[in-house]
């Protein structure tokens, strides 16, 4: 194991609490430093603030090695005892015109600047590529102990791509601050791109709008396929097959709805136009994203005559991923309030949020304890969740609670087609996914990746 090294994580959130515990975990002594008083009570209390698989049993572990700690007081804790190393794992949230909001990054590292002995500074939040050179202009004499060091874990499997991570990209400010960055991760398998801290800026948000450009494209091709008797998943398959494509992300439905993606999108085309660089495709990737929840309410409209001013609409499922709690950018923001402004009812069925908080997120619908009742009598059913309860629910019995002639829309396209083809309604995905060769009996089915 590598020399135990004594650090600081600073921003308790999905990326900060993962890196806290996972290096506790490593052996190094490890201080998680958050200002909110709510989530630091919880920490304290030894509750994980957000919701990982896993997270909550290696938080209460890493805890009783007594190699975990939180605090609010990183002047305190350093003067005690000096940290070898403080990471900044605070939120780049959006600003209004889609840049990013800086202001916690600048608020941290004026106090991690003023430390002494000063410690090895390595921001991980995302942030847009000069970010760091300005930071450094502010203060230079932290440049020889300084790293731009993005982080590229899934909310999902945070702790697993935290220990072993497709890469590490370390911007250095000197090549004093690599072998450090070697030590504290304790030099995992994976490929090492050591850059400029502007390099690893820019590599981070290519990362992430390479990914939203794959998730956009597979809706292009699937609004193709929706017009003519091709099955998208099918295509989506064969194409994923070639190893230069790739199965992951090519997945259509509502869109990239993550906390990452559609920020860092939206801040990197912002970072573009205020150099006045055009960025055709980058704008293309946001508008199509940014279509995918009137395309529910087209399908509704088309399927139930136009007018839905008189059809109650079911929404099942209000989370972009039922492994997160994280609902920051969710289409469910974009689709109910769409429904509301079109329909005579919304019903909203969310098993991982109590009912008072649906009627609070999303004024004027009404929350369901379950399915069955969410879909009782109403005339449609929007899926914006792929909940395994609705993935294997009884169909064939549901379908009739709704109300005749009713249309089921899969906006995750996560419901099995070919047992949807049997039911008494209309099941819409995006593109189609119904069209099968004229003997299907004959095809041995390949596995979905
Ligand atoms: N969430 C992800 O999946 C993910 C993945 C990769 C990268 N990132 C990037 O990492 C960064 C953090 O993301 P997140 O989702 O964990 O953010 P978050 O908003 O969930 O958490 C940030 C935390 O920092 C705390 N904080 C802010 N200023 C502070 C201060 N001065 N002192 C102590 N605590 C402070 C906040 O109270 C909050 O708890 C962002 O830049 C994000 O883009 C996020």
């Amino acid at each position: 194991m590598e020399d135990e090294m004594r650090v600081a994580v600073v921003g308790q959130g999905y990326v900060g609490v993962t890196g806290a515990v996972s290096l506790a975990r490593q052996g190094h002594q490890v201080y998680g430093i958050e200002y909110a008083p709510g989530r630091l009570r919880s920490l304290v209390d030894g509750r994980a603030p957000v919701t990982e698989p896993g997270l909550q049993q290696e938080l209460t572990l890493a805890m009783e090695t007594g190699r975990l700690r939180f605090t609010d007081r990183i002047g305190d804790t350093h003067r005690r005892q000096p940290f070898d190393i403080v990471l900044i794992t605070v939120g780049t949230p959006p600003n209004e015109d889609g840049s990013a909001d800086l202001s916690q990054v600048h608020a941290v590292l004026g106090e991690v600047a003023a430390l002494l002995p000063a410690p090895y500074v390595v921001l991980k939040s995302t942030v847009p590529p000069g970010t760091s050179e300005a930071l450094l202009a502010a203060y230079p004499h932290i440049r020889q102990h300084y790293a731009y060091n993005p982080e590229f874990l899934n909310q999902g499997s945070a702790l697993d791509d935290w220990t072993s991570p497709s890469r590490i990209v370390a911007g250095v400010g000197s090549a004093a601050v690599a072998p450090v960055l070697r030590e504290l991760y304790g030099a995992p398998a994976c490929p090492w791109v050591v850059t400029t801290p502007t390099s690893a800026e820019m590599a981070k948000y290519t990362s992430n709008t390479f990914l939203a450009l794959k998730i956009s494209f597979s809706n292009e091709i699937a609004r193709l396929c929706t017009t003519s008797q091709v099955n998208v998943d099918d295509v989506m398959r064969a194409a994923g097959c070639d190893p230069r494509i790739g199965h992951a992300f090519l997945q259509p439905g509502l869109g990239f709805g993550d906390s990452c993606l559609p920020k860092d999108t939206a801040a990197l085309q912002r970072w573009a136009a205020g150099r006045g660089i055009a960025t055709p495709l980058l704008d293309a990737v946001i508008a199509i994203n940014r279509g995918q929840p009137q395309l529910i309410l087209d399908t509704l409209q088309a399927e139930l005559g136009g007018d839905l001013s008189s059809s109650e609409v079911a929404v099942l499922g209000a989370r972009y991923e039922p492994w997160s709690d994280d609902m920051r950018a969710a289409p469910s923001h974009a689709v109910i309030p769409l429904l509301l402004s079109a329909t005579a009812g919304v019903r909203v069925w969310e098993p991982a949020m109590k009912a008072e908080q649906i009627e609070e997120v999303f004024h004027g619908v009404r929350a369901c304890p379950d399915v069955r009742t969410a879909l009782r009598g109403a005339r449609a059913a929007v899926v914006l969740t792929e909940w395994p309860e609705l993935i294997e629910a009884d169909w064939a019995a549901l379908a009739t609670e709704l109300r005749a002639p009713a249309v089921l829309v899969d906006g995750k396209n996560c419901l099995p087609p070919e047992r949807m083809a049997c039911l008494p309604l209309a099941y819409r995905s995006t593109g189609n996914r119904l069209t099968a060769p004229a003997d299907s009996s004959a095809v041995r089915p390949t596995p979905s990746p």
